[in-house]
């Protein structure tokens, strides 16, 4: 069960580091969770700004596997987040691979990092959301808060609480029973991108290319450059202009 022991912090480095790093050896579904981070992470080991008032906590799970599909993870928490704003009227969509959007600015992010010895391996799901935390004017074209939308303040235990036990039963109903392909299918269904928008994606450190997207996997976006489709890894999307 997500959410069996919650530890709460003040302040902490980052929550994903502190279950990562832990000697405490908590049990599978054990959650951190921080009122503020000084080193939070995100995707390609970015920087995540992560200061008072908003929601900023990972959850850690125990399998005896030898292989890992941490895209599941973030499949997990991203159709999570989209259900509970479903639930507050808010309609929200994925960004592939980790972010959820709402009203085109992002909201949230996932991040899912795992290690196996042996047998056995432990993975480290985070998850990061604007909720009262003010954004940065310079970021208020591509970032809102939760605040912004449902149009006052939210009590962070409850937003914890309820996100935790949608999490509870979408990891029940379906990852516990090996119906990812099922969960798969709900997620796709809330994509930010549809087949045929235009993207622009950066490949590597430096280099942006245009491509027309053909499908979302869940590890891969298959992009058309314009020799065809190719399947993409590791691509990030810069800017898009959304098929309709
Ligand atoms: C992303 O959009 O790149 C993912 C951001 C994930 C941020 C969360 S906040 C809680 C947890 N601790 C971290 O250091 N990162 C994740």
């Amino acid at each position: 069960m997500i959410g069996t022991r919650i530890l709460a912090y003040d302040k902490i480095s980052s929550t994903n580091e502190l279950l990562k790093s832990s000697k405490l050896s908590l049990p599978s579904g054990s959650v951190v969770w921080a009122l503020e981070q000084t080193s939070g992470r995100g995707r390609f080991g970015r920087y995540w700004h992560s200061p008072k008032g908003g929601l900023w906590f990972s959850v850690l799970f125990k399998h005896r596997t030898r292989s890992v599909q941490l895209h599941y993870y973030v499949i997990l928490f991203s159709v999570t987040i989209v259900k509970f704003l479903q639930k507050l009227k808010i309609e929200a969509k994925v960004k592939w691979p980790n972010d959820i959007y709402a009203k085109n600015r992002k909201l949230a992010g996932v991040l899912a990092e795992g290690k196996t010895h042996g047998e056995s391996a432990e993975i480290i799901v985070g998850v990061g959301m604007n909720v009262n935390n003010e954004i940065p004017p310079e970021l208020r074209e591509k970032a809102v808060n939760l605040k912004e939308l449902v149009g006052h303040e939210m009590s962070l235990a409850t937003v914890l609480d309820e996100v935790i036990s949608q999490a509870n039963s979408l990891y029940l109903r379906y990852m516990v029973k090996d119906k990812q392909r099922y969960l798969v299918r709900i997620w796709k269904r809330h994509q930010l991108f549809t087949p045929g928008s235009k993207l622009r994606v950066r490949v590597g450190l430096e280099e942006e290319k245009e491509a027309v997207l053909i499908d979302v996997e869940p590890n891969m976006l298959v992009l058309d450059f314009g020799r065809g489709p190719e399947k993409c890894t590791s691509v990030e999307v810069v800017h898009w202009e959304v098929a309709a």
